[in-house]
C-alpha cells in the first residue's frame, strides 16, 4: 500500500506503481477537461492495468444529469478523444464505477450530501475513504469550493485526501498569495496537487534527466558559453469558444505564468539534491526568486504583446480574435506575447532569456533553443565573415526530441562552412505513442507523489514576475494598446525589434 509519507526520495519521476482504489470526484464534471483529457486518459490507463479496477469517479455539476447520462457522456468523449474503448467488458466495467452527482460549489448540503455519497461508494466499492478532489471549474470558483470542501470536513486527512486545482492558480501576486490562504486554511500543502500539464509532458521531464544526466551540457551550462536562451510555444488553434475564460486571462496567464514559467524553471534552475519533491521545487523557486523581467524600468522594451486578426490556416479563412464568438469586438486582450527576462545569479547574469507565445501561428511548437556565445576569433575570416553559433533544442512537441546544431566544412576544394544538425526523435529511438500528460500527473496524485506539481511558494514567485507586466497590460486602454499581428504569421513585428534591439533575432520555427 502507497502513502502520502511513503512517497518522497524514489518517487520523484517514477513511473511503474499502481496506486489504491480511490474515488476521484470532478468539480465541473460536465465541462470539457473531463470529457476530452481526464476521463479519456484515465480509461486508458485502466486499459493498460495502470489504476485500480475498484477506481471510481464522481462527477459534480449543477446541471441535472443521471448517472446513465453521464456514462454515455463519457463514452462519447473516450471514443471521440480519446484511444477508443477497446473490449466492450471492460467498458461495462469501468463504466459501473462512474457516478454523478448534481451539486452547487456554494451550497453546503450539497457537499454534506457527496459526502454522505462517497461514504457508500467506499463500502460498494472498497475504496476506503482515499479520495482525489480535482476542481475543474472556472477560476473564481476555486476558493469557494475549497472553503467549502475544508468546511464539510472532505479535507480533514492529509494522507487519504488530496486536492487536485487547475490553473491559472489566482490572477496575480496578490490574488495567488490569497487563494494559498484560503488552501492552507482548508488543507495542508502536502495534500495540495496545482497542476501544470506541461509538466505531465515526457519531453519536459526530460529536461532534468537531459541536463542532469549527462556529464558534457552541464559545464558548458552558464554565462561563459550561453549567449542567450528562446523558450518557444507556438499553437496553431485561436480561441476554441473559450471567450468567456480567454477574455479575462489573455497569453500571460494563460500560457506563460504556468507552462512557459516551469519550462524556464526546469532550464535555468540548479541540480536539485535529489529528486523528491521539494527538493526540485526547492531549486525551482530559487531560479524564480532570482528572476525579474529584463527592463522593470521600461517595460516597452522588456515585452509585447499582440492579437491575431483575420487570415489564412492551411488555405482556410479565420476570423480575427474580435470576431470570435463571446470576444469583445474592441478587446486588447493579448492571444501573443514575447518578453525578456533576467537572472540575478552566478550562472545567469547577463544571459537573457526570451519567453514567446501564441496562438493563431503557423505551426504548432514548443522548444526551448539554448544558443551557445560566438567562437572567440574565427580563422576562416576569408570564406565566412561570421560562423553560425551552436545552438541546441530541446523540442518538447511535435516532433519531440534534441538536436546540436554545429558548424562543419562543406566537401570540396574550398574551404567553406555551413550549420548541420545532430538529431534525436523519441519517436525513432522509442517508437513510443504519446501519452497523454493527464495521465502521468492523475497516477502521480493518487500515488501521493508531488514533483509534478507546483507548490504553493512556487506559484507566487512566478506571479511576482509578471505582475508589473500585468498591471500595465490589465489597464483600460483603446484598441490599438495591442499590436495586431495577421492569423497564420509569426506574431506582431513589435516582437522581433524586442530581440533586434539586442542584436538578436527570434528562431525561424
Ligand atoms: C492550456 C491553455 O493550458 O494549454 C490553452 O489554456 C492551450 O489555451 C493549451 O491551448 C496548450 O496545451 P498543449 O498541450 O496543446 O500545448
Amino acid at each position: 500500500m502507497v502513502t502520502l509519507l511513503e512517497n518522497p526520495l524514489r518517487a520523484g519521476l517514477q513511473k511503474d506503481r499502481i496506486p489504491d482504489p480511490q474515488i476521484l470526484v470532478i468539480f465541473g464534471a460536465s465541462g470539457d477537461l473531463t470529457q476530452r483529457k481526464l476521463v479519456p486518459a484515465i480509461y486508458q490507463m485502466r486499459r493498460e492495468r495502470r489504476v485500480p479496477a475498484e477506481l471510481t469517479i464522481v462527477g459534480v455539476a449543477r446541471r441535472s444529469w443521471t448517472h446513465e447520462y453521464f456514462r454515455d457522456h463519457l463514452r462519447a468523449g473516450v471514443e471521440e478523444f480519446g484511444s477508443g474503448i477497446g473490449s466492450e467488458s471492460l467498458w461495462t466495467d469501468f463504466a459501473r464505477g462512474l457516478f454523478y452527482c448534481a451539486g452547487d460549489l456554494d451550497n453546503p448540503e450539497d457537499y454534506q450530501r457527496l459526502k454522505a455519497f462517497l461514504g457508500e461508494l467506499d463500502q460498494a466499492r472498497s475504496t476506503r475513504g482515499n479520495r482525489v478532489f480535482y476542481l475543474s471549474v472556472a477560476p473564481r470558483f476555486f476558493a469557494e469550493a475549497v472553503q467549502q470542501l475544508g468546511n464539510a470536513g472532505m479535507l480533514e486527512d492529509p494522507q487519504q485526501q488530496r486536492l487536485v486545482i487547475e490553473k491559472p492558480f489566482g490572477r496575480d501576486l496578490r490574488s495567488a498569495q490569497a487563494l494559498n490562504q484560503v488552501v492552507r486554511q482548508a488543507g495542508k500543502e502536502r495534500q495540495i496537487y496545482r497542476i501544470d500539464h506541461y509538466l505531465g509532458k515526457e519531453t519536459v521531464q526530460n529536461l532534468l534527466v537531459f541536463r542532469f544526466a549527462n556529464a558534457i551540457f552541464e559545464p558548458l551550462w552558464n554565462r561563459q558559453f550561453i549567449d542567450h536562451i528562446q523558450i518557444t510555444v507556438a499553437e496553431t488553434v485561436g480561441l476554441e469558444g473559450r471567450a468567456g475564460y480567454y477574455e479575462s486571462a489573455g497569453a500571460l496567464r494563460d500560457m506563460v505564468q504556468n507552462h512557459l514559467m516551469q519550462l524556464f524553471c526546469l532550464t535555468t534552475m540548479e541540480p536539485p539534491n535529489s529528486l523528491d519533491a521539494d527538493s526540485i521545487r526547492n531549486e525551482k523557486v530559487k531560479v524564480l526568486q532570482a528572476t525579474h523581467l529584463a527592463h522593470p524600468e521600461d517595460l516597452m522594451l522588456t515585452a509585447t504583446r499582440g492579437q491575431y486578426t483575420e487570415g489564412w490556416m492551411r488555405g482556410q479563412r479565420v476570423p480575427s480574435y474580435r470576431q470570435e464568438e463571446g470576444a469583445n469586438p474592441v478587446s486588447t486582450t493579448p492571444t501573443y506575447a514575447a518578453l525578456k527576462l533576467s537572472i540575478d545569479n552566478w550562472r545567469w547574469q547577463g544571459v537573457p532569456i526570451y519567453l514567446r507565445t501564441g496562438k493563431r501561428m503557423p505551426k504548432k511548437v514548443s522548444e526551448i533553443a539554448i544558443q551557445f556565445r560566438q567562437v572567440p576569433f574565427l580563422m576562416f575570416q576569408s570564406v565566412a565573415k561570421q560562423a553560425n553559433p551552436n545552438v541546441l533544442v530541446m523540442r518538447i512537441q511535435p516532433d519531440e526530441g534534441v538536436s546540436l546544431r554545429f558548424e562543419v566544412k562543406t566537401p570540396g576544394n574550398s574551404l567553406r562552412t555551413r550549420s548541420v544538425d545532430m538529431d534525436f526523435r523519441y519517436d525513432t529511438a522509442f517508437g513510443m505513442a504519446n501519452t497523454e500528460a493527464y495521465s502521468r500527473l492523475l497516477v502521480d496524485c493518487m500515488l501521493g507523489d508531488q514533483t509534478l506539481f507546483t507548490r504553493g511558494d512556487e506559484v507566487e514567485a512566478s506571479w511576482r514576475i509578471l505582475t508589473p507586466l500585468l498591471e500595465v497590460w490589465d489597464a483600460p486602454a483603446p484598441p490599438e494598446a495591442v499590436s495586431l499581428y495577421e492569423a497564420g504569421t509569426w506574431g506582431p513585428v513589435e516582437a522581433e525589434l524586442l530581440l533586434n534591439r539586442d542584436g538578436r533575432n527570434w528562431r525561424r520555427l
